[in-house]
């Protein structure tokens, strides 16, 4: 019994962290290519508090999942390749998003982090480090 409510449970956080995904990389989607065409609504409050919270829970649930596997980024070379995705993403998400900067700067930091978010995914699925880039070492 405590095995089905474990899994469960599990199930859950996990469905929280794929919603949280989703979110996040919509919203970031939205507020970059509204910033290249200077919405002001991406510098009001909304635009800037939601998109934490939403990053909050992504990067808590993220973790809790890696807690319950007893996954450390040593023994999951792909949870460490996706670590290291994460912090180009942000990178590159804070460049595509900080006004006054050049707009083709801020379009390419755009498009650079939209690939990077997306190999992460690929790197979820596949739990290889490569992501889909594996799928071209195929025999
Ligand atoms: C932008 C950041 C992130 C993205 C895009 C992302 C994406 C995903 C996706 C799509 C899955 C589901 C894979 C599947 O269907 O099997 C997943 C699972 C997982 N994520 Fe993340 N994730 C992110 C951040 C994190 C962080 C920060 C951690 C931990 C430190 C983490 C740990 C995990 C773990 C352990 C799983 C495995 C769940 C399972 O297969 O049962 N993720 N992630």
């Amino acid at each position: 019994m405590a095995g089905r409510v474990d899994a469960m449970d599990y199930a859950t956080i996990k469905l929280i962290h794929q919603t949280a995904v989703a979110l996040s990389v919509t919203g970031f989607f939205v507020r970059g290519a509204a910033s290249l065409v200077d919405a002001p609504w991406v510098l009001g409050r909304l635009a800037k508090t939601v998109p934490h919270l939403v990053d909050s829970v992504l990067l808590l649930s993220g973790l809790t999942l890696a807690w319950t596997l007893r996954l450390t980024p040593d023994r999951a070379p792909w949870l460490l390749a996706k670590l290291a995705g994460l912090v180009v993403y942000v990178g590159l998400g804070v460049l595509a998003l900080r006004p006054g900067r050049p707009r083709a700067v801020r379009a390419a930091a755009w498009l650079g982090a939209l690939a990077v978010v997306g190999w992460m995914v690929s790197v979820a699925i596949t739990k290889h480090p490569l992501g889909i880039f594996s799928l071209l070492a195929m025999r």
